[in-house]
């Protein structure tokens, strides 16, 4: 098991991409960023990583928030084209639905680079790199966690799995890598999975009627993101069960108040999920404007953090 904190990224793939227009050295850049919202404290420290890197970098940015609606980050990303920004990035709240938008900004010649989600085109040269995380590794590791904790457990070991927002890249890819994991551990049972959209409110709804329904079967709760955990972690509470003890819970984020939980004995383990990416956009902008090819993927490096090195690593985080 990794624990380790970083925000630096790794080349994985170095298929070359179209670079932009290089523009004059004393011009200043434009970059057109649209974020999905501010449905959790990872969403909220990705902004901000994002506006003061594209100050500290003298980016000129135009900042757009979609309040969790594709089609309002479709218009934005319009808007972006209109105004003839030099790139548009974002982060896209959902993976499906965007060929057309995607075409008009290549047909206006504005790349476009995608931040933490991808998208499913079948055009790849539709936009020009995509830097976040591996999501499916994230839920590999969250299973693998689990798995390791539980070698000694009879079994069996039910689950239940909060689900990030219905069609989103973490949602789909989290739950894809936990499952490879488990299926062939015929002790492990997914008892029941539903959406609680990467919100905290959502999670512990979600998780009340988890528990209504199922009470004291549940041993583990898989939470695609900290805030549902946090969530849930309400609700285990006022069903009268320790959250943490009476119910395993394993999430991904890192953020600081997935520690906090984690150093009161209420969440077992998060697994990180870099949302400092802010830095590596504006790089990456800047090599576009430059003129230089951008690695069509960048990978995020992240580490697993489990309950017992929370109140040493806290005071390293930096979300
Ligand atoms: O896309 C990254 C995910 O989106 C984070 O795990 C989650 O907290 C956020 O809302």
């Amino acid at each position: 098991m990794t624990n380790r904190l970083s925000a630096a990224a790794v080349v994985m793939i170095s298929a070359l991409a179209v670079p932009g227009s290089p523009v004059r050295a004393d011009k200043k850049i434009t970059l057109g960023f649209s974020q999905i919202g501010a449905e959790s404290e990872w969403r909220t420290a990705n902004t901000k990583s994002i506006k003061e890197s594209a100050d500290a970098a003298g980016i000129n940015l135009k900042f757009s928030d979609a309040q969790q609606k594709q089609e309002n980050q479709i218009k934005a990303i319009r808007a972006f084209i209109a105004q003839k920004v030099d790139v548009i990035a974002f982060s896209p709240v959902v993976e499906t639905g965007w060929e057309p938008v995607l075409r008009e900004a290549k047909a206006a010649k504005i790349p476009v680079i995608l931040t933490d989600r991808s998208v499913n085109v079948k055009d790849d040269s539709l936009w020009v790199s995509f830097m976040g995380s591996d999501f499916v590794e994230e839920g590999r590791r969250a299973a693998n966690w689990l798995v390791d904790k539980t070698k000694d457990a009879a079994g069996p070991v039910n689950i239940v799995e909060l689900q990030g927002t219905v069609g989103s890249a973490p949602a789909i890819d989290r739950k894809k890598g936990f499952e490879e994991i488990i299926k062939d551990k015929a002790k492990y049972k997914i008892i029941r999975s539903q959406t609680g959209d990467f919100t905290r409110a959502k999670g512990k709804e979600v998780m009340e009627a988890f528990l209504k329904a199922e009470g004291k079967k549940i041993n583990v709760l898989f939470a695609h993101n900290d805030d549902m955990a946090i969530g849930a972690i309400q609700a285990i509470e006022e069903a009268g069960l320790k959250p943490g003890k009476d119910i395993l819970i394993v999430s991904i984020d890192g953020v600081k108040g997935a520690f906090q939980a984690m150093m009161a004995g209420k969440l077992n383990v998060s697994v990180e999920c870099s949302p400092l990416l802010g830095p590596q956009l504006m790089s990456a902008v800047k090599d576009l404007m430059a003129g230089k090819a951008l690695p069509k993927r960048i990978v995020t490096q992240e580490g697993v953090f489990p309950q017992e090195v929370a109140a040493k690593e806290f005071p390293n985080r930096k979300y």
